[in-house]
């Protein structure tokens, strides 16, 4: 770790998309990333590409569908750096793109909650007594427009054509996620915000969408690193308060 380094941040999903690119841009603001993988060989490759550009990070195995890989994950970061200040529950999936809702699997619906929900919602858990003990925080949950209750109540969305009931349920509810937990942190110098990243180019995105990753990269990168006194429980895209 440098001795510039002033805030430790742990990105989850971070081999590729835009977990990668977020943590390239917070390691280019001098801050020391921990970059979750559950393949650490996906990982160790990740965190090389950046060494190559000049950027230290540390990879770490995190899959976020396992329980003892969560609690490994943040002991280790406990013993290695001693704290925590910046959390991006990142890692994600989008399993049933093109499925009605009346034909939706338990079993989809289950493996998309236990991903893009419980680890995020555990992870936060598990991580805000570290931030407490330091008395600082940034929580940046990844969220969709998928997931907000305005669009999906909209006929002219321009989702509408969008199924992916699952991933939108996991979405809404990681949004009540960030507002439980931003209700219990009023007062507190920990903020926890939903980030909508746009539609993006990444595996999940396509080469269809719009945005190049590190536009996507901007909005989660800022709520990532907001100035004390910030927003606390909001949910953003394009650095701008959406409705959930
Ligand atoms: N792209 C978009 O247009 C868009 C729009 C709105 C929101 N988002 C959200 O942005 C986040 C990143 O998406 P992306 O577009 O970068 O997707 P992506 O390219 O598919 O990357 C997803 C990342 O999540 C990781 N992941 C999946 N399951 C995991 C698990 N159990 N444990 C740990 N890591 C896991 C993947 O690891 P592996 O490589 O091992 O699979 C990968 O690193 C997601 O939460 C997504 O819902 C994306």
């Amino acid at each position: 770790m440098s001795n510039n380094v002033s805030k430790i941040a742990l990105v989850t999903g971070a081999n590729k998309g835009l977990g990668f690119e977020i943590s390239k841009q917070l390691a280019k603001q001098e801050i020391q990333v921990i970059l979750g993988a559950r393949d650490i060989a996906k990982g160790q490759e990740a965190a090389d590409k950046l060494k190559q550009q000049g950027l230290d990070v540390y990879p770490l195995t995190l899959d976020i569908n396992n329980v003892e890989s969560i609690q490994s994950a943040v002991n280790t970061i406990k013993e290695k750096f001693g704290t925590l200040h910046i959390l991006v529950n990142n890692a994600g999936v989008m399993l049933d793109w093109t499925t009605s809702v009346f034909d939706i699997t338990l079993d989809t619906l289950t493996q998309t909650l236990q991903t893009n929900l419980y680890g995020a919602f555990q992870l936060c858990q598990l991580c805000i007594p570290l931030m407490k003990a330091s008395g600082y925080g940034r929580i940046v949950n990844m969220s969709s427009t998928l997931g907000s209750l305005t669009d999906m109540s909209d006929p002219n969305s321009h989702y509408d054509g969008v199924q992916s009931p699952s991933y939108r349920l996991s979405k809404t509810a990681l949004n009540a996620v960030t507002a439980l937990f931003a209700r219990e942190l009023r007062g507190t110098n920990i903020l926890i915000n939903s980030a909508c990243p746009g539609w993006v180019q990444t595996d999940m995105g396509s080469e269809a969408a719009p945005l190049s990753i590190e536009q996507g990269a901007d909005t989660p990168v800022w709520l990532a690193t907001l100035p004390d006194g910030g927003p606390n429980g909001g949910f953003f895209n394009s650095r701008k308060p959406v409705a959930w």
